[in-house]
């Protein structure tokens, strides 16, 4: 069956006792014994709520992947992958850009328990192929489209040299959503999201998950990471998460067609950075990678740097400043204002997360605003 079609049904998850079309949302923490002293459902609440079980499944459907994994957020998703898959002398290469936390996190990390870190253009094949050390690149870890340019990296052929030096790769694919990239059928090995965008999809949920290609040893250290640190998603936020991933193709489609109507109208406005647009450096590879649209996240150039964002920033009327993604309300954001001092984004940038208002609606207020 085709994903729209197992998303919406969240892999037909009814309740054949009671008849239940909509799970229910399991609070028990811990779990009964039969008379032999066997379980039922399961020892113990922290890994084992058979919600994570459903959400999980869905989502490893989607992806193609044979597993996932659900996390308390994002950042438990990546940081548990990438501290289960290197170890102290092993050699990580990550990209220049992508979401600022991770990439700082991944340096922080390297610097404390002895991982060299290179941090490269992965748009740029022969930087990878350059920096990845035979023997000792245990991860390769990009984002694509990515934060907050919308670099868009060639999946299939890092995938193909990284994987001849022995590395692992793993993207996250937050803004991408398996809706326009499925990264496990080009070669990626994981899949992370941050559930709390997308696939969650309301701005009312913090989560994040993991997607394997393979059930082997990488993926049971990982399970036995987030056995041991227990960085799990309550049953309510597992709840409302598997209630967004059904509508997720719905949703994404039109943020999609939207952003993209908007990046062409607005080019006549300002510059528009966006991987639809024939101007996009990596318009081709987008085009190829990514199936159905370019997502839902476009950022535009104000010029006059950042007093002049602000500036439109505050006469916008509809699109709400706030940080985040992904959800139904379209949200503006200052990168460089959230990033810091040393962030790499341009000071003129302002991020767009396109929700599900008129197209007419929000464009009318950004002209309005950058006029
Ligand atoms: C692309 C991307 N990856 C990862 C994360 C981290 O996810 P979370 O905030 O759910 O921890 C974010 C959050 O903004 C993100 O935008």
């Amino acid at each position: 069956m085709k994903p729209e079609t197992l998303a919406a049904q969240a892999l037909h998850a009814i309740d054949r006792l009671t008849g239940d079309i909509v799970p229910s949302i399991p609070m028990s923490t811990t779990y009964l014994r039969d008379d032999q002293y066997e379980t039922i459902g399961g020892v113990y609440a922290r890994d084992e709520n058979r919600i994570f079980g459903t959400v999980e499944r869905v989502l490893a459907a989607l992806e193609g992947g044979t597993g996932a994994l659900v996390f308390a957020s994002g950042m438990a998703a990546a940081t548990a992958a990438i501290r289960s898959l290197v170890k102290p002398g092993d050699h990580i290469v990550t990209a220049r850009v992508g979401y600022f936390a991770i990439r700082n996190w991944i340096e922080r990390f390297g610097a404390t328990w002895g991982v060299a870190v290179d941090v490269v253009d992965t748009t740029d094949l022969e930087s990878v192929r350059a920096a990845l050390r035979p023997n000792q690149t245990k991860l390769v870890w990009f984002e694509t489209p990515a934060n907050p340019t919308w670099d868009v990296t060639d999946i299939a052929a890092i995938c193909e040299m990284a994987h001849a030096r022995g590395a692992r790769v793993a993207i996250d694919s937050t803004c991408a959503t398996p809706v326009h990239t499925r990264p496990i059928a080009l070669g990626a090995d994981l899949v992370m999201h941050s559930a709390t965008k997308y696939l969650g999809g309301h701005s009312d949920v913090l989560a994040g998950a993991l997607v394997t290609a393979r059930d082997d040893d990488a993926w049971a250290a990982i399970k036995q990471t987030r056995h041991d640190e227990g960085a799990v998603l309550g049953p309510v936020e597992a709840w409302l998460l598997l209630r967004g991933m059904r509508t997720l193709y719905a949703r994404v489609e039109r943020q999609s067609r939207t952003a993209l109507a908007l990046a062409q109208r607005l080019e006549s406005l300002c510059d528009v950075i966006y991987p639809g647009l024939a101007t996009h450096p990596q318009h081709e590879l987008a085009a190829r990678q990514m199936a159905g649209g370019f997502g839902g996240m476009l950022s535009i150039r104000t010029g006059d740097g950042a007093a002049r964002a602000l500036s439109v920033v505050k006469r916008l009327r509809l699109w709400l400043p706030a940080t985040s993604l992904g959800g139904v309300e379209s949200l503006v954001e200052h990168r460089a204002t959230v990033e810091g001092p040393n962030s790499p984004t341009p000071p003129d940038l302002l991020r767009l997360s396109v929700g599900l208002e008129h197209e007419d609606d929000l464009f009318d207020d950004l002209a309005g605003a950058l006029r």
